[in-house]
């Protein structure tokens, strides 16, 4: 397999600096070197241009969206990276960043695909708007804007609108919703495994139910792992941690039975924070499951 990789150093989609480093400190986990070793041909890219935040508008705190022109501007962007890596038959991996990357990275990665799948792996739903949204940051809305929902210098990027269907989404990890974001998983049916699912079921059985769930109706799936969706203990370097997450081995399991099912066609890896980090652990975590993602149990 051929993998590209695309740093997105981007903190503009939430309030708290340092995300942007995000890139710099999971190559410097050594993540090539990491797939390299598992016999893939890799290509960096390099990272994509943030927008400047002066750019950021009042408009977009009126309306609620923080840094709203320049988030949109570096996510069309990262989807015509994305696009280009899709076209050419390779596998992108795109390191964050805020998690409002995903809007980007989903919308060069769902033209070339009839029913694409997603997993968002994250102790969040970012199923907010700006109407329900306590924040205004956009790293909590971009699910939602992939659904279709938000503004359309968000959804429209790519130029078409939804990016992926609600009943092709599986949540798991989840632990933080507000109010509108448990209003419009009940509203759209969107499968959510909370942690409670996780403690019920235990994480190999959920990671059945979501690769048999996702095989049979899609024909790609995206894995969107947001490192928050891990425990604090495990990965302490993100800027919204929730207590009570899941584990290191947990995440191990769930990126193996992915590996071993051959079910991801694109992913990212989101939300690492060196500022907040314990001696680079977060980003060293992410690449370690990324060589479980890659299949390096099986080699
Ligand atoms: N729900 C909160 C919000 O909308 C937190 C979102 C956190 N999102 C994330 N990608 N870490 O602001
Ligand atoms: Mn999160
Ligand atoms: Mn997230
Ligand atoms: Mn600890």
């Amino acid at each position: 397999k051929k993998v590209s990789i695309i740093g997105v150093p981007m903190d503009l989609g939430q309030t708290r600096r340092g995300v942007d480093m995000g890139p710099s400190a999971m190559r410097y986990a050594g993540i090539i070197e990491r797939l390299e070793r598992l016999h893939y041909e890799i290509e960096d890219l390099g990272d994509v241009s943030i927008g400047k935040m002066e750019w950021s508008d009042d408009e977009g705190l009126r309306l609620n969206l923080r840094n709203l022109k320049a988030v949109a501007k570096t996510n069309e962007k990262l989807a015509e990276m994305v696009d280009d890596v899709v076209q050419r038959g390779r596998f992108p991996l795109v390191l964050g960043g805020d998690h409002s990357i995903a809007i980007g990275t989903l919308a060069g990665v769902a033209k070339h695909y009839q029913n694409l799948g997603v997993i968002w792996y994250d102790a969040h739903g970012d199923l907010n708007t700006a109407e329900t949204s306590p924040s205004g940051n956009i790293h909590g809305m971009s699910l939602a804007v992939c659904l279709g929902l938000g503004h359309p210098y968000l959804t429209k990027i790519g130029g078409y609108s939804p990016k992926v269907k609600p009943e092709n989404v599986v949540l798991i990890g989840v632990r933080s919703l507000d109010e509108g974001e448990k209003q419009l998983i009940r509203e759209k049916g969107i499968k959510v495994y909370t942690m409670h699912e996780v403690d019920r079921l235990g994480m190999a059985a959920v990671m059945e139910e979501t690769i048999a769930y996702l095989q049979g109706r899609t024909d790609g799936v995206h894995l969107s792992l947001d490192l928050d969706g891990l425990d604090p203990h495990d990965a302490p370097g993100v800027g919204t941690p929730v207590i009570g997450g899941l584990t290191y081995r947990e995440s191990h399991l769930a990126m193996e039975m992915l590996a071993e099912a051959q079910l991801i066609t694109s992913a990212e890896f989101v939300e690492v924070n060196p500022i907040l980090d314990e001696r680079n652990k977060t980003a060293s975590v992410a690449v370690g499951l990324m060589g479980s993602l890659f299949g390096e149990k099986l080699v």
